[in-house]
């Protein structure tokens, strides 16, 4: 089987835990339990009988997921092992040899590794940088036909930030149907917005239609492993059918902690945090990209945990990336891990006290390199 390796997650499983400051996170700082649960939801995880769980996910959790979107009930909703699961899953169950995927990018590439593995072939079109990263629908149009199976996009964008307006995810919707395809949207960073104004899911746009999310964005759970794939009751079912064959289940643990996350009267508090926190990390970043001029070039995120940005410095961006880890103690994601050289990704979901301080050591090499 040939697949490619996927280097925007092999490089952060390598070094993240290695440096003093770690830059590359695209979440938020994550909850402990202490934080996240009363004196009385501990005590009920301490009785927690470590079982199995029903495979596709508690109906407990699934009846919070399905509410989360417009007129779905739980037959709409499986639950995973992360967001990551769901797009596995999504691409198992719709994919076949030969079939095209035209994807969004700059994306999180796990599809695009997925669908090459499953002897599709990924197809781009582009967010443009000069239109603040909206994206290019002229391009897709170009791009569709007949052969295209599934158009997947990231809403919110990882890793530029990116909010799709309802116009473009309208006329997405109706390229995708001119063409009788799927719409994948993987809508992790959904519940991460700026201006705290939840976006408008793809759910409901269209009957073919699948959603993949989870809590280790938004809601600063990733260590929960908890995700889920929404679609269509007969996708969801042939879904479930794969998902038997991968992980079987979630844990039970985190299906009791996913239940009070997803509770009306906590999910407000949860996504509030990220945001203040985005907030706030935001304004310090601005700072820093503003004191280097022409250097930088940034557009700033509309939602999400990073900052993408375009350098004008003579240095590939995986060389740059490595000489701050190496020498530095900073850890950046290298343009290159999608494609892009001479662009870099930081996690701006950190406490701020370790961004400021990553921020600062990579302000002190350039400076002892390149004298700026
Ligand atoms: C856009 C996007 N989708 C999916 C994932 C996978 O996340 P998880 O499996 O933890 O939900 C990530 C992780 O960085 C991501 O950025």
């Amino acid at each position: 089987m040939k697949f490619p390796i996927f280097e925007l997650e092999r490089v952060q499983s390598l070094y993240e835990n290695t440096v003093d400051i770690n830059l590359t996170e695209s979440g938020f700082h994550p909850f402990s339990l202490r934080e996240l649960l009363t004196a009385e939801q501990l005590r009920m995880i301490e009785d927690t009988v470590l079982g199995y769980g029903q495979t596709n996910g508690s109906i407990a959790v699934r009846e919070r997921i399905a509410a989360l979107y417009p007129d779905l009930t739980t037959d709409n909703v499986l639950v995973t092992n992360g967001s990551s699961e769901a797009n596995f899953v999504a691409c198992h169950t719709l994919l076949e040899p030969g079939d095209e995927v035209v994807m969004m990018v700059p994306n999180y590439m796990q599809i695009w590794g997925i669908a090459e593995e499953l002897g599709a072939k990924p197809i781009a079109f582009h967010l443009r940088e000069e239109r603040d990263w909206a994206p290019d629908l002229e391009e897709l149009r170009s791009v569709v036909s007949g052969r295209t199976k599934m158009i997947t996009v990231c809403n919110p964008s990882n890793p530029t930030g990116n909010i799709l307006t309802q116009d473009e995810m309208r006329e997405i919707v109706n390229i995708a149907e001119s063409v009788g395809a799927w719409i994948h949207a993987d809508e992790v960073y959904r519940g991460a917005e700026l201006d705290g104004k939840e976006i408008p899911s793809f759910i409901g746009l269209s009957d073919r239609v699948t959603v993949s999310c989870g809590l280790s964005k938004a809601y600063a759970l990733p260590g929960l492993r908890m995700g889920w794939l929404a679609g269509p009751t007969d996708t969801i079912a042939t879904s479930w059918a794969f998902h038997d064959y991968t992980s079987i289940t979630a844990g039970i643990l985190s299906h009791t902690i996913a239940e009070i996350a997803l509770a009306p009267e906590n999910r407000p508090r949860i996504l509030d945090r990220s945001r203040s926190m985005l907030r706030e990390n935001l304004k310090t970043t601005m700072e820093w990209v503003d004191s280097y001029g022409d250097l930088l070039r940034f557009v700033p995120p509309k939602a999400g945990g990073m900052a993408f940005m375009h350098y004008d410095l003579e240095i590939n961006s995986t060389e740059f990336a490595e000489w701050l880890r190496k020498e530095y103690s900073v850890f950046i994601l290298a343009g290159d891990c999608y494609g892009m050289d001479n662009y870099f990704r930081i996690g701006i979901g950190a406490e701020k006290a370790q961004l400021v301080e990553g921020l600062e050591r990579v302000r002190a090499a350039v400076h002892s390199r390149f004298g700026v």
